[in-house]
């Protein structure tokens, strides 16, 4: 993959992806750092994210065949070489100039898909110039925030449609965004020359005069905000599949499949929406059950491991994806520090199914992380 540089500025001692959160520090500064390490408010679900992939114990299996084994999977319709995707994050290139690009290049050259934010900080033309041609790439999906001009939410529908990306992501955990401690102590502010680009020309809504005990919010803002109506809106604009990033009610699941999702993201935004929001890694088989098999459910928060990545899918996730590690890796060493960190996850990921006892991801069921012996008995 000659656009992918050489990684000889990454330093050795860089094994796994909290080693890239350290080095990331180095190089990032504080107002950086604040955006793209912060949770909400007392940041409890950001790290309960973490803390519930640690606590689930994988119990291997051994003397099983593992020759010929492999990390594919089907996701909507295409076979993906693993099944880690790269999630939406904004202004990429507050970490690193090349920004979503160098992310979408090291995804392509690694086969791992790619979710495009609504504000990114490079054209969504662009990125998709960047991904396609690579016959080895994986998916490359738009994520979507509704903005309150519908007609300036249609016509970038439409350019996403245009540029080849092949599924739309609407975001639904965020109608408002939640309380920034860590931002609003480190005085966070968009530098010059970082912006959501492909939202140019979107004018600021009109702002109504509150009365006397009316709320900004709740008078202002949320009278944009998606819902479940919008969702018919969005199928009826678009051919792509619309899949729903946010959901951890399983009761929000059954409405997801009623309303024809094409998939859900089960994701508490990384914690930096509501706090105190489950960890996903408990929130997924509750979903996963909601939706008995309807759609594919998709995971992330807090995947930091092989390990974890095989855990996800033995609680029944279609696929995963890697939010915070990939712009460590990018603000280490651009596209090739996304690629190091996309590399690390899929080899620790092989070890894991290694020492688990499964070939394929078809192996990994719920019974390898909780021993009740009526699941795979005699398996
Ligand atoms: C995000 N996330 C996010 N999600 C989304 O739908 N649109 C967006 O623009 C953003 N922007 C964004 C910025 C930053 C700095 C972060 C950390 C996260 C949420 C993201 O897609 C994902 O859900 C979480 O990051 C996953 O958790 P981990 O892997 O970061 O723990
Ligand atoms: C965030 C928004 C952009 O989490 O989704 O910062």
């Amino acid at each position: 993959m000659t656009h992918i540089p050489a990684r000889q500025n990454l330093p050795p001692d860089i094994v796994n992806l909290a080693d890239h959160e350290l080095q990331a520090r180095q190089h990032l500064d504080d107002n950086a750092w604040a955006y793209f390490s912060g949770g909400a408010a007392d940041e409890i679900t950001l790290r309960a994210n973490r803390g519930a992939w640690d606590v689930l114990p994988l119990w291997p299996r051994v003397l099983r065949p593992l020759a010929g084994g492999h990390t594919r999977i089907s996701l909507l319709g295409r076979t993906l070489l693993h099944p880690i995707l790269l999630a939406p994050i904004a202004f990429q290139r507050l970490a690193h100039p090349d920004g979503e690009l160098a992310m979408a290049y090291a995804a392509a050259a690694l086969g791992a898909g790619v979710v495009l934010s609504t504000q990114a900080s490079v054209a969504l033309e662009a990125v998709a110039q960047a991904v396609l041609p690579d016959p080895g790439r994986g998916p490359l999906w738009f994520q979507l925030y509704l903005q309150h001009d519908r007609s300036f939410t249609q016509a970038l529908v439409q350019r996403a449609e245009a540029a080849g990306y092949e599924a739309l992501v609407l975001t639904v955990d965020a109608p408002s965004s939640g309380v920034r401690d860590r931002e609003r102590r480190a005085g966070f502010r968009l530098p010059p020359g970082v912006g959501p680009v492909n939202l140019a020309g979107l004018q600021a809504p009109a702002s109504a005069e509150l009365r006397p005990g009316q709320s900004a919010l709740f008078d202002g803002l949320l009278h944009h905000a998606p819902t479940w109506d919008d969702i018919a809106w969005l199928q009826s604009i678009t051919r792509l599949p619309v899949l729903l990033k946010g959901v951890l009610h399983p009761a929000d699941a059954r409405q997801a499949v009623a309303v024809g999702a094409a998939g859900l993201i089960v994701s508490n935004h990384g914690g930096r929406t509501l706090d105190t929001a489950p960890a996903t890694a408990s929130a997924l088989p509750r979903v996963v059950q909601a939706v008995g098999g309807a759609l594919p459910v998709l995971v992330d928060g807090g995947i930091r491991r092989g390990t974890d990545v095989l855990k996800a899918m033995a609680l029944g996730a279609s696929a995963v994806l890697v939010g915070r590690p990939a712009i460590w890796g990018l603000a280490n060493a651009g596209a090739a520090g996304v690629a190091h960190v996309l590399r690390l996850l899929c080899d620790e990921l092989e070890i894991a199914m290694a020492l688990t006892g499964c070939a394929t991801l078809a192996d990994a069921s719920p019974a390898l992380l909780d021993v009740d012996f009526t699941h795979g008995q005699g398996q």
